[in-house]
């Protein structure tokens, strides 16, 4: 983990709000894993505001990317960077994915930026399984392309019809589950909206399988200073304990959560 001035290369809008900031960060880019994230500082928001967590998309030759969508203050600012300006980034920070297990068909389940979040994981993986991607609209279904192109086959459900299936995630996916047959031992990896990570969980736990989810939270110090991004998590002699999502997290065994908060 450091601190480094990444200068800016490309930043270009993808589709459905969504832009792709390119910056070179020789330091940070050589040490990501697949899951984690940078913790970004907007220029021109004032010092007084907080950084702004964002997943790595891709990274690789001392760049790294995000692919991120404008819903608030921090995100519109950033609509406005230019190439050739420099950011602030801390990073690479928090634990990401684990490698699949070799015995298991590895599963990822994206919605939203976890498209992106996905992506090194989807990369650096031995083996090549499903994707399942969902979105309000066909403009939220991202990278699919990409991550064909690495040997995954893609299942998209959009809620309104307009690409793949209608419906929710779930709906392809318990479609596949349903088909699969039983010497099929998925382990899933999941990154979206918390409901749609539990949805995951709950059918992991419902057939004996493993998830990984990466839990959003609110981030103040993305370091593991300010307790701003606690989950309950369970311990061994069946309690719970508060883990720091930017430390411990973001991605966690989908057992060890506690969902009702
Ligand atoms: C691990 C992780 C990875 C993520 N990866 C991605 C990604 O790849 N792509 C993507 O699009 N999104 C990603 N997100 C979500 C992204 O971080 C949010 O979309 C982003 O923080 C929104 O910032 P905003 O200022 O635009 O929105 P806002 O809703 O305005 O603010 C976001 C946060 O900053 C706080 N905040 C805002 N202003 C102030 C202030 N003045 N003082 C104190 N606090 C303030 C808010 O309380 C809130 O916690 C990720 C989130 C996490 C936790
Ligand atoms: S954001 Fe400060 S402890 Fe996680």
């Amino acid at each position: 983990m450091q601190l480094e001035e990444a200068r800016i290369v490309q930043h270009t809008e993808v589709q459905g709000g969504y832009r792709l900031l390119v910056m070179d960060a020789p330091g940070i880019a050589p040490q990501v894993k697949p899951g984690q994230f940078v913790h970004l500082k907007v220029p021109h928001l004032g010092e007084a505001l907080l950084r702004r967590p964002f997943s790595i998309f891709k990274a690789g030759e001392g760049r790294l990317s995000i692919l991120y969508k404008s819903i608030g203050q921090g995100t519109n600012t950033m609509k406005y960077l230019q190439p050739g300006e420099s950011l602030d980034l801390i990073g690479p920070l928090g634990n990401g994915f684990p490698i699949p297990a070799e015995d298991t068909l590895p599963a990822l389940v994206a919605g939203g930026y976890g498209m992106a979040a996905l992506y090194l994981a989807a990369r650096t993986a031995p083996v090549r399984g499903l994707a399942f991607f969902g979105g309000r609209k066909s403009d939220d279904i991202l990278c699919v392309d990409e991550f064909e192109a690495l040997g995954w086959e893609v299942r998209i459900a959009t809620d309104d019809g307009t690409r793949g299936k209608k419906g929710l995630v779930t709906a392809v996916l318990d479609e596949w589950i349903g088909q699969k047959g039983p010497a099929v031992v998925p382990e899933f990896f999941a990154c979206g909206p918390n409901p749609m990570l539990k949805a995951v969980a709950d059918r992991a736990a419902a057939g004996g399988w493993k998830a990984w989810v990466s839990v959003d939270r609110n981030m103040c110090c993305g370091v593991g200073a300010c307790l701003t991004c606690v989950q309950k998590i369970r311990t061994p002699d069946g309690g719970w304990t508060w883990h720091r999502v930017c430390r411990e997290g973001p991605v966690f065994e989908s057992r060890e959560v506690v969902w009702d908060e």
